[in-house]
């Protein structure tokens, strides 16, 4: 039987998971592709520290050389991270004629393009399955399912660390700090979270999504985000008591013929689908003209389900070993920037019991006259004596709100209108 010789680079969470599937499936593998798995070098930075798992003798190495000298390799499956020397070790690979598959999304999201075409040219493959919503095979199914449709719109919970946070806060009424501690102590999120809680991860997904969708994307860094960290448990509980859950909504969307993408957190209705997706679940709703609506839920990160998305887009490799993939043709997008688009916002501020009466009859008097509609109002009570009040107003632009926060503080000292949460599917007009 002939050998498939692969490396791996890095041996962390994914790259043990990986590891892990290889060995549980060898015998599958083996007998479906007629050859024995080898995995000839593993990468890693400490060859001090303890592995969750049996590694052929000599495999492990701290050394990039000696991956690059490792004879006839057919595919390296970067699971270490970061962008450098990440880029470098993977141009690499792929310039040799080496097929690269990665879970890195910031890698992908700067230099997709670039990668893909550097795999082209030299025969090779750059897959990456696992870099968004990990398990869920959203990228398959865009590059191979959806090549005639139109997608109108992409959007979802592309982040499985804020979505157990806020679904925690909720839950159990705790504050954003105590359930980030406890979501660092079970390793959802890292030590530094900003990544994470910011939505730089989220924007870097959504880059990728984009391209695959309609043909180009702004780079992460210039895709409109928001993070989790002012909400707070206040908020979610007088949101639900109005129907709604936030959640961190990652969404591009044409346009009148251009892309507009955003990333923020968003009331969605109790009954919408991503409403019920809870904990570290993900999840991806595509737009299509023919399709209509589809939507994938699943585990977007994890050992065995990023590991899951790895194995699967090396099966591919091995299978079909000189498939490219071009992408449909689109039409050139314009980028759309959001110079503040109606939508509805949610708006909350705490009133003493005994101003409580007086402070709604001053925001009322501001609402009318600046003719704003008002859809739902509810209360919680904080303690004995401070109440929370929230409202829906109906649509209006980002500048009318801040216009109307900066009035409310002015006549209502030592009062604050906090918040500006976007309601779903007004946040975007798609007219
Ligand atoms: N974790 C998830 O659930 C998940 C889901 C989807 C995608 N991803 C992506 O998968 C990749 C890996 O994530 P992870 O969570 O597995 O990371 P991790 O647990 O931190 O593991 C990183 C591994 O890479 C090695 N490494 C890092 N920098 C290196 C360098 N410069 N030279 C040699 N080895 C190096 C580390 O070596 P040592 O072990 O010696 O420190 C470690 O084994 C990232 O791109 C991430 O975004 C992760």
């Amino acid at each position: 039987m002939g050998k498939i010789k692969i490396a791996v680079l890095g041996l962390g969470t994914v790259g043990t998971g990986v590891v892990k599937g290889i060995n549980r499936h060898k015998q599958k593998l083996e007998v479906s592709l007629g050859k024995e798995i080898e995995i000839r070098k593993v990468l890693v930075r400490n060859a001090q520290k303890k592995r969750d798992v049996d590694l052929s003798p000599g495999s492990l190495t701290t050394f990039i050389d000696d991956v690059y000298i490792e004879p006839d390799l057919d595919a390296v499956i970067e699971v270490m991270g970061g962008v450098h020397p990440t880029y470098s070790y993977v141009k690499e690979f792929l310039s040799k004629g080496i097929h690269v598959i990665t879970a890195n999304k910031a890698l992908i999201a700067l230099y997709g393009p670039e990668l893909t075409r550097l795999a082209r040219d030299n025969g090779a493959q750059l897959l990456y399955e696992a870099s968004v919503g990990a398990a869920i095979p959203v990228i398959h199914t865009l590059k191979h399912c959806m090549r005639v449709n139109e997608i109108s719109k992409i959007s979802g919970i592309l982040n499985g660390t804020t979505n157990y946070i806020l679904t925690q806060m909720l839950e159990r009424n705790c504050s954003y700090e105590s359930i980030l501690k406890e979501a660092q102590a079970l390793g959802y999120a890292e030590a530094d979270p900003s990544s994470d809680v910011e939505g730089f991860d989220a924007a870097n997904k959504l880059t990728i999504l984009c391209r695959l969708c309609f043909g180009d994307s702004p780079l992460p860094g210039e895709i409109k985000r928001e993070g989790i960290t002012n909400i707070t448990n206040e908020e979610l509980q007088l949101v639900n008591k109005l129907g709604y859950k936030i959640k961190l909504i990652a969404t591009a969307e044409q346009v009148n013929g251009k892309l507009l993408t955003d990333i923020s957190p968003t009331l969605l209705p109790l009954e919408h689908p991503l409403s019920s997706v809870d904990d570290v679940l993900n999840a991806v709703s595509i737009t299509a003209d023919l399709a209509g609506e589809l939507t994938f839920i699943g585990k977007g990160a994890g050992e065995l389900p990023t590991a899951s998305a790895i194995l699967e887009d090396l099966y591919s490799i091995l299978q079909f070993p000189m498939e490219t993939w071009n992408p449909s043709y689109h039409r050139k997008i314009e980028l759309l920037h959001d110079v503040g688009l109606e939508t509805a916002w949610f708006l909350h501020f705490n009133s003493t019991l005994s101003d409580n009466a007086q402070d709604l009859a001053q925001l009322t008097y501001l609402l009318n006259r600046q003719q704003l509609l008002v859809n739902q109002t509810t209360q919680v009570s904080i303690d004995t004596d401070l109440i929370s009040n929230g409202l829906i107003i109906e649509s209006s632009t980002p500048q009318t709100i801040e216009l109307l926060k900066r009035q409310f503080s002015r006549v209502v000292t030592a009062r604050k209108i906090e918040g500006n949460v976007k309601v779903h599917e007004h946040a975007i007009f798609s007219s």
